[in-house]
């Protein structure tokens, strides 16, 4: 089996970190002119100086011109932001990315931003979005993400680094201890079936944006439901996710393999964060791509680009009242 702590890091080995990017710093784009910014958040064992990144942003640019591209990172540095993709608390890790998103001069003066989550930056831009969004999501595509957790942790490879066998080698002090909850990131998207009660009781994160306690924050459901598309893409072949069903929300039964979908769950249907309302409305998208996890091609990318991220065009209903409030402003001229 794969390791899941050292999941991504395909797309870091395979295309080779190396420089930090260069972030183009264009004109701000009047917003009725031209397409929205995007965000992307990467997935674990990644970082922003990663060439693999640099690429899809620069695809992003090509397939929709004019589009300003923020990479998402922590700390100032490839290797800081790279840790803090296995260590840390998320809850702080998302505080510090709406601090960065909320003072981007680009970002921070548009009406809104579409957002793209690889991997764990999936279920991290959809915290952004109950916790933060300031400024405020449209579009949120997320590729292979744990929104519905793991349940099972899998060894590093036998090439994994020392980050990723440190990282594993805390979990020995236990999944559910303030201590790993408060510093192992995958830990804090675990969530077993079979150890609810525990995962209530301590998950640091998912069982907060999932509003799956008794308590439910309102602010989260109204944030989410604001989302003009919520598109979540599942691989069809992914071995290294469990359950990579996860990716579309859904449960799964790890002994009887049974498999429970997003509709057939309390959290849809008692509509705990807005997914049944968008639903509702045909703005939540479950779609596939074929391969392993994180495998897809430019053309992959292209269509996602082309249907979730194109500029904003009049009669589109989008105004910036929904999603910012204050003075109505159609997007398009
Ligand atoms: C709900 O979440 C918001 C944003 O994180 C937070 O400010 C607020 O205190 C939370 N409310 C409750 C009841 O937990
Ligand atoms: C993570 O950080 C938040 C915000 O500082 C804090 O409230 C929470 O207790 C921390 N989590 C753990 C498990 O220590
Ligand atoms: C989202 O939640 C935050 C934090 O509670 C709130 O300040 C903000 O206005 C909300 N934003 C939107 C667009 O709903
Ligand atoms: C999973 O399936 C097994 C076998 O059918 C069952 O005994 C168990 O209670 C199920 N677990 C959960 C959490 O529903
Ligand atoms: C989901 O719910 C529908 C309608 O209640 C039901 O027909 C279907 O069998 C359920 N599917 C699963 C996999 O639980």
């Amino acid at each position: 089996m794969r390791s899941l702590l050292s999941l991504p890091l395909f797309l870091t080995s395979a295309l080779h970190a190396s420089a930090l990017p260069k972030q183009p710093k264009p004109e701000p784009t009047p917003l009725e002119k031209g397409p929205l910014p995007l965000v992307i958040w990467h997935g674990l064992g990644d970082d922003y100086g990663n060439n693999g990144l640099k690429h899809i942003a620069n695809l992003a640019q090509q397939v929709i011109p004019g589009t300003y591209v923020h990479l998402i990172h922590i700390g100032d540095s490839t290797s800081a932001d790279r840790e803090a993709t296995f260590l840390g608390n998320v809850t702080t890790q998302l505080e510090e990315v709406c601090a960065q998103l909320a003072s981007e001069q680009i970002l921070s003066t548009a009406p809104a931003v579409n957002a793209l989550g690889f991997s764990q930056g999936g279920q991290f831009l959809r915290g952004y979005i109950e916790r933060c969004n300031n400024p405020p999501v449209r579009n949120l595509v997320t590729l292979g993400s744990q929104h519905n957790g793991i349940s099972s942790f899998q060894a590093c490879s036998s090439t994994g680094d020392w980050l990723c066998k440190g990282a594993e080698a805390l979990l020995r002090l236990g999944r559910w201890s303030a201590f790993v909850q408060s510093r192992l990131v995958p830990a804090q998207y675990y969530r077993d079936p079979e150890e609810i009660d525990q995962y209530l009781a301590y998950s640091n994160f998912l069982a907060d944006i999932n509003n799956e306690r008794e308590v439910k924050n309102k602010t989260y459901k109204e944030n989410l439901s604001k989302l003009n598309k919520f598109a979540m893409y599942m691989f069809e072949q992914d071995l290294t996710m469990v359950p990579k069903e996860s990716a579309h929300f859904a449960e799964v039964n790890a002994t009887s393999g049974v498999v429970t979908p997003l509709k057939n769950r309390t959290i849809y249907e008692e509509d705990w964060i807005g997914l049944k309302q968008l639903d509702g409305q045909g703005k939540l998208d479950f779609k596939t791509l074929p391969g392993e996890h994180m495998r897809f091609s430019d053309e992959d990318l292209q269509k996602v680009f082309e249907e979730y991220f194109g500029p904003v065009e009049l009669g589109d209903g989008f105004v910036a009242e929904d999603v910012r409030g204050g003075s109505q402003h159609v997007l398009s001229g």
